[in-house]
């Protein structure tokens, strides 16, 4: 763990002094809870299968039953985790800032369960699902034989409601975190590889702005340099001494 000393008293005061704080959550801090990022799932089972194969609009189309039963997997996996002391800390560093917009690549759902309000998803909810047709969104659908089951509204087949490889963020989604990168004076990155576009880019649209820049990943990323505070720790270690020395 941590102590105290290993996190800046400028950092501290920064923070303090912010008006509004954004923060960008990748895989990494749900690592502590047991979910695998996607790459690392791809083990057993589904090891012989790119992400081309499982998490790609031609992958449905050409094979439904497949890519469904590989999110159900996940959907199921993702169900029996619990969130850690990296989620809860950012839930209660909402209410110790006058502003606070959070930002997920995460499509678990652990931020959201551990308290946190208005969570931006910018990359879909595994626990919904949406029609291939007309995206007409569901989160629970009726249980079938048939896989995947079909969309009550229209009768299109369901996938799952989040955003595959090639495919566009939810505009309303994009644009909240546009504006937040733009307008926080302290911007977190958290457990991410900063490489997907275009969440990657949020950080540095946050620096431009003149924002402090932390970074919290016990690996260098491509935005370690322009960090202005690079903390080098698990975000289940380093979240929780975060927040208690801003209460102090
Ligand atoms: N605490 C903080 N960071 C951690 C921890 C931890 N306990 N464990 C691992 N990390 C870091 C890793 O060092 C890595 O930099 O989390 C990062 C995870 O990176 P990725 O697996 O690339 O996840 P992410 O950045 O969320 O990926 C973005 O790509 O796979 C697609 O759409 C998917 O949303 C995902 C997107």
């Amino acid at each position: 763990m941590l102590d105290n000393f290993d996190i800046p008293d400028l950092l501290i005061q920064n923070m303090k002094a912010a008006r509004h704080v954004a923060v960008l959550t990748g895989a990494g801090i749900s690592a502590e809870s047991g979910v695998p990022t996607f790459r690392e799932a791809q083990t057993g089972l589904w090891a012989r299968y790119s992400p081309e194969e499982l998490a790609t609009p031609q992958a449905f189309q050409r094979n439904p039953q497949l890519v469904w039963e590989w999110y159900a997997w996940r959907r199921e996996l993702v169900s029996r985790a619990e969130p850690n002391l990296g989620h809860v800390a950012l839930a209660e560093l909402a209410g110790l800032v006058p502003q606070f917009t959070l930002i997920t690549q995460n499509v678990d759902g652990l931020h959201q369960r551990a308290g946190s309000p208005n969570v931006i998803c910018l990359h879909g909810n595994i626990q919904e699902t949406k029609c291939f047709a007309r995206e007409h969104v569901l989160d629970n659908w009726p249980e079938s034989e048939a896989v995947p089951p079909t969309c009550p509204t229209c009768g299109s087949l369901l996938r799952p409601n989040v955003v595959w490889f090639g495919e566009n963020l939810p505009a309303a989604a994009l644009q909240t975190a546009v504006a937040a990168a733009e307008s926080c004076d302290v911007f977190l990155t958290i457990g991410t590889s900063a490489l997907v576009q275009p969440a990657a880019s949020l950080p540095l649209r946050a620096v431009e702005r003149g924002a402090t820049l932390v970074e919290v990943n016990p690996q260098a990323t491509p935005l370690t340099r322009f960090a202005d505070f690079a903390l080098a720790g698990a975000a289940g270690e380093v979240l929780p001494v975060l927040v208690s020395r801003l209460k102090g």
